[in-house]
């Protein structure tokens, strides 16, 4: 069976492998040796696969000057999900790089059909979030797609040139006045780092869910056709896997119930937790005897991308496939820990919000 990629609709990989195979895109595991610091995300394929970060790297090692960006699409208030993307740009960091996050509110308001004013909210939630996550304040740019410089929006009147019709509908599947806008929109937020006047980055590294890729290959397509021109050369990319909702589906705005935000009462937290689907047995009994089944428990998966300890993790699965723990305990103990980092975190996410500082690092549009 063929995966289909459509970053506009829904979409479930159940098979990883198969993804890389697919499409081509390399596996993370040839790069960690040459990550000159480490991440579990990486050493647990949470990020999985890349196209060129090797390249990207060999840059950064020689001393060139290399950046990252990535892109929020406003469209729901954050969720753990969201926060995937805000720690690997933590990681990142570290590493000091240059890094920009484009805020996509043209692209909620496109494809999402949101107002104007909501698209603007969320996005402020999310810059908030992320600088409360721990991005360093003077080192991270903002921008809502809406409302950056002419020479931004002058690559996308160049871009439309030279791509067909039949090739975006190669890549998106059905695509109208809209998406190909949208899409246009952010081959420019992933390629105009490039340009002199936003700081000629030649090496941009995109870190992104794994439904991006369809983006990321016409930014690359498309930087091709540039190469002469503009001077363009070929971005890179890393993918992440998917936080798995509360049910066992893709974590999302659209289902409240399974997701987890970033704001959420941590009464809510606790109760959405407990109700959550496990890899668990029908009886307890049974699962005495044959254990649970950690690849089918978004329980799991709590612990695989919250808590850096290996050896806990170990331990976690250890007992689950053994019968040795049963799910109650195993809830929650993962509970106080999400517990005490959401604590944590609002606590700082509302001091910045109450310090005024937003107005002074984004432009916010004025409709
Ligand atoms: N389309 C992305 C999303 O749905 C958001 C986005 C916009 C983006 N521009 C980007 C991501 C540039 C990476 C790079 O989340
Ligand atoms: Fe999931 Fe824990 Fe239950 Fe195993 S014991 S199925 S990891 S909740």
């Amino acid at each position: 069976m063929t995966i289909k990629l459509d970053p506009w609709g829904y979409v479930d990989i159940s098979d990883y492998d198969k993804l890389l195979e697919q499409f081509g895109i390399q596996s993370t595991s040839i790069i960690l040796d040459k990550l000159p610091l480490k991440h579990y995300y990486f050493t647990r394929r949470i990020v999985f696969g890349h196209r060129d970060m090797d390249k990207w790297l060999e840059a950064y090692s020689r001393g060139d000057r290399v950046a990252v960006l990535t892109g929020f699409m406003p469209s729901g208030h954050t969720h753990l999900g969201h926060l995937m993307v805000i720690e690997e740009l933590k990681f990142l960091q570290k590493m000091n790089v240059f890094i920009k996050i484009a805020i996509a509110d043209a692209e909620a308001y496109i494809v999402r059909r949101l107002e104007r004013t909501d698209t603007i909210n969320y996005g402020l939630e999310y810059i908030t979030h992320a600088l409360a996550w721990g991005l360093d304040l003077d080192k991270t740019f903002f921008y809502f797609q809406t409302n950056n410089n002419t020479d931004y929006y002058r690559l996308i009147q160049l871009f439309s040139r030279k791509v067909t019709l039949s090739e975006l509908e190669a890549i998106y599947g059905e695509i109208s006045p809209g998406k190909i806008i949208a899409a246009f929109t952010q081959v420019s937020d992933i390629l105009h780092l490039q340009l002199d006047c936003y700081g000629g980055y030649k090496y941009v590294l995109v870190p992104v869910g794994a439904d991006q890729d369809p983006h990321i290959r016409l930014a690359r397509d498309i930087a091709d056709r540039f190469e002469q021109e503009l001077g363009f050369k070929r971005p890179a990319s890393m993918y992440h896997k998917f936080i798995t909702g509360l049910d066992g589906n893709k974590m999302s705005s659209s289902r409240p119930d399974y997701a987890i935000f970033l704001l959420d009462d941590l009464d809510i937290v606790k109760k959405k937790i407990f109700n959550a689907l496990t890899g668990g047995r029908a009886t307890a009994e049974e699962q005495r005897r044959l254990g649970g089944e950690p690849s089918k428990c978004s329980i799991y998966q709590l612990y695989m991308y919250f808590i850096d300890n290996d050896s806990e993790i170990i331990e976690v699965y250890n007992d689950c496939i053994n019968g040795k723990v049963l799910c109650g305990v195993c809830k929650k103990r993962i509970v106080d820990k999400i517990i005490d980092i959401l604590k944590e975190h609002q606590k700082r996410y509302y001091e910045i919000r109450e310090s005024d500082l937003l107005k002074k690092i984004v432009e916010i549009p004025n409709f």
